[in-house]
């Protein structure tokens, strides 16, 4: 059940990388409940098409769009393909990521890049591949970070360094793009339960998640509902006037650290 009002989005049409699972899948349904039309986008098809029967099911239009976002060309060949499908492209939501814990000292070279490609450079492949479009009639990106991006945390250098890179990529892109109606705007999730990115973090959940709850202000982890509501909140009206910001969505989890949490 969402907090807003039914149709904020009708007529809109949303693009979701990493959109097959967890957050962006979440951000996926809500926007569809909301009345968009939503290209989700992610390497594998299966999942894609599950998301999409899910949300036709409900009575929504989905188009799985499979691709990887490393690949320039392929991020545009499906950026294409969603605009030939709804005829128009208003949001870009940025969701697709890698991770694992990992010890800098014994990263390699590759997984550090593997890790920045996704996230930070497919970020910026999906952002450049959808900005015409966007500019269009006024639209808005929202990018999903994390807490590591400026929280030093265990394990976590890789992601951690990707992450800050969409903060700056988010100003840079928020104060060159504001010119043409584009709003450029971040999420950062504290914890969210039953995701992936939990799975991998934290994956003695049990213990990591009665040890993480009882320090957070909030005294729990979050919901990919909760997620979903705060980027709806920053594609619509009501933040008409936002950009080039990080919005924490965390229960107070980066007030007291990382913690041991992934130590
Ligand atoms: N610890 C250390 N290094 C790791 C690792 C781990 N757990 N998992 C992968 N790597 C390294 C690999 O060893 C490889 O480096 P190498 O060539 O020097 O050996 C490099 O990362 C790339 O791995 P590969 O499996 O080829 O990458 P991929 O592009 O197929 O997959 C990942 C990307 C590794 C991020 C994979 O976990 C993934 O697809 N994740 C998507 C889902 C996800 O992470 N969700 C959580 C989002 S927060
Ligand atoms: P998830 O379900 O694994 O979501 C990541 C998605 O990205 C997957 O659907 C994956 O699908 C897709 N993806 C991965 N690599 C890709 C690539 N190269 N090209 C295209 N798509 C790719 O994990 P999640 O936990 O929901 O995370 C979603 C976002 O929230 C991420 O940006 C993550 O960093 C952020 N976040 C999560 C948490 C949390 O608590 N879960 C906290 C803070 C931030 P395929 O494998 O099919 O490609």
């Amino acid at each position: 059940m969402s907090v807003f009002k039914d149709g904020l989005l009708a007529g809109q049409v949303a693009l979701i990388t990493g959109g097959g699972s967890g957050i962006g899948a979440g951000i996926a349904t809500r926007f569809a409940e909301q009345g968009a039309r939503v290209a989700v986008l992610g390497r594998k098809l299966d999942k894609l098409e599950g998301v999409a029967q899910q949300i036709a099911a409900a009575g929504g239009q989905a188009l799985p769009l499979p691709a990887d976002v490393r690949d320039f060309a392929a991020v545009e060949a499906a950026v294409a393909q969603a605009i030939s499908t709804f005829g128009q492209l208003d949001i870009l939501i940025n969701s697709a990521a890698g991770n694992f814990l990992s010890p800098a000292a014994g990263l390699s070279a590759n997984g550090f890049r593997t890790v920045i490609e996704i996230d930070l450079v497919g970020t910026f492949n999906a952002s450049r591949a959808c900005f015409q479009a966007l500019s269009k009639q006024g639209g808005s990106i929202v990018s999903i970070t994390a807490t590591q991006a400026w929280v030093p945390t265990p394990l976590q250098c890789h992601a951690g360094a990707a992450k800050a890179g969409i903060a700056k990529l988010t100003q840079d892109l928020a104060l060159e793009w504001g010119s043409s109606g584009v709003r450029v705007n971040a999420v950062a999730p504290g914890p969210i339960a039953d995701t992936e990115g939990m799975r991998r973090l934290a994956p003695d959940e049990t213990d990591a998640r009665s040890r993480l709850e009882r320090k957070m202000p909030v005294g729990r982890w979050g919901r990919v509902a909760e997620i979903a509501d705060a980027v709806l909140f920053l594609v619509s009206p009501a933040a008409g006037f936002i950009t080039g910001t990080t919005l924490v969505v965390d229960g107070g989890q980066s007030l007291v650290g990382a913690g041991d949490l992934f130590g």
